[in-house]
């Protein structure tokens, strides 16, 4: 496991991941793993299950969806929070091979030893965000600027 990470208990829900050290901005810090799988097989397997309110999927792009629900590492622990200290960046395969696609966790500003590590998932659901999900999806990030929800506004389609 990385040295400049740990795992526990975290104020914002369940598990969470902490820095070990103080970490500079722009530092990758770990790779996000799971099983490789197709959007369809994800919606077989998951069912559009969007009232649980927890995920371990993340989609690396419009072919495939990382699964941390298997082989996931210490990554799939991270929370979101409105205003991140980190970001997942998404690195393409030089070939084109969107299965070769991979996505790191990458610090965003400075972190101090013991500050929770959180990205912004970024969730869009296939379904519209009405108030009943965005409170499924209720973040508890604890920050001034929280949105009080996982859910991020859908993007316009351009006409
Ligand atoms: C990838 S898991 C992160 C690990 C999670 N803390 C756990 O112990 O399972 C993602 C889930 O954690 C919860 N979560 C993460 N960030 C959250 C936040 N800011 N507010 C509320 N729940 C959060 C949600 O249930 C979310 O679907
Ligand atoms: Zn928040």
């Amino acid at each position: 496991m990385s040295r400049k990470l740990v795992l526990r208990r975290s104020p914002i829900h369940g598990n969470g991941v902490f820095a070990a050290c103080d970490l500079p901005a722009g530092t990758r810090l770990v790779r996000y793993r799971g099983q490789l799988r197709s959007h369809s097989e994800v919606d077989d397997c998951y069912g559009g299950d969007y009232d649980s309110g927890h995920t371990f999927l993340f989609t690396l792009n419009d072919e495939y969806v990382v699964d941390a629900n298997v082989g996931g590492n210490i990554a799939r622990w991270i929370n979101t929070s409105c205003e991140p200290n980190c970001e997942a960046v998404i690195v393409e395969d030089p070939k084109g091979r969107r299965a070769h696609d991979r996505i790191f966790i990458e610090t965003i500003k400075p972190v101090r030893a013991g500050e929770e590590l959180t990205y912004d998932y970024g969730i869009t659901l296939d379904e519209p965000h009405t108030p009943r999900l965005r409170k499924i999806w209720a973040c508890r990030c604890g920050k001034k600027r929280c949105t009080g929800t996982m859910l991020r506004p859908k993007r316009k389609r351009a006409s």
